[in-house]
């Protein structure tokens, strides 16, 4: 399957939000990172600025909820205009509910995984999610470096997939560059999160295409 890619507005120039949209009109989603500043120490915007971007771009809307407690807002998230929704499993005490919440909204349903999270977590929802996002930083920042270890945790997650025919599709996010992103494909990454590595070039829309040209390589 060819790697898809979603770019975070997170490193974006918010002050020019329509633009660097269209900046990367030819990604596969647009990776939205929501943070609360107590589930984790940053803060960024909510269902308003979402809802306002919608009519902006034709990409699914990839929202990663960095929120605690999610089940709380699940369907303002969906009514701004998500396409998927991804929830931390440590975020709630009820990751099953909130896993129905959010297809009750008639959305794809994805859970993240910090990194020290074990994939064992995992094992009686994975058979009712649409994705898997492994964090490969700590969340709340853009920027940050890609942890090695993360390799070996997508690896093991795909062949548990694949052991059991699952649909469910594994997102990558964080630290990703060209000079790792092969390695994250090889491991068994199918949707490749990138904020800095395309806001943070010269020229976003290039280096998209040359993220793609590596990752089909
Ligand atoms: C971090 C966010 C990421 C972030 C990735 O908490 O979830 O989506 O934007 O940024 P880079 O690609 O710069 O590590
Ligand atoms: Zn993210």
């Amino acid at each position: 399957m060819k790697t898809e890619f979603a770019p975070s507005l997170l490193a974006s120039d918010f002050s020019q939000l329509k633009d660097q949209i269209q900046l990367v009109k030819d990604a596969d989603y647009l990776h939205l990172d929501v943070m609360d500043g107590h589930y984790v120490p940053n803060i960024t915007f909510g269902p308003g600025l979402i809802s306002s971007i919608r009519k902006h771009s034709q990409l699914p809307f990839d929202t990663h909820l960095m929120i605690s407690n999610p089940e709380r807002y699940i369907k303002e998230f969906a009514e701004a205009g998500s396409d998927i929704l991804t929830v931390h499993l440590e975020a709630t005490d009820h990751i099953h509910r909130v896993i129905q919440l959010i297809k009750e909204q008639g959305i794809k349903a994805g859970v993240s995984l910090n990194p020290a999270t074990p994939l064992e977590n995992l094992e009686y929802i994975l058979p009712e999610l649409d994705q898997v996002l492994i964090m490969s930083v700590n969340p709340g920042f853009g920027g940050q470096s890609y942890i090695p270890q993360m390799t070996a945790k997508i690896a093991s997650l795909k062949r548990m997939i694949e052991r059991n025919n699952y649909s469910c599709q594994i997102e990558v996010d964080g630290g990703i560059k060209t000079h790792n992103l092969k390695e994250v494909v090889n491991a068994g990454a199918d949707i490749i999160v990138a904020g800095s590595a395309i806001f943070g070039a010269a020229d976003p829309a290039r280096a998209l295409l040359e993220m793609r040209s590596i990752a089909s390589d």
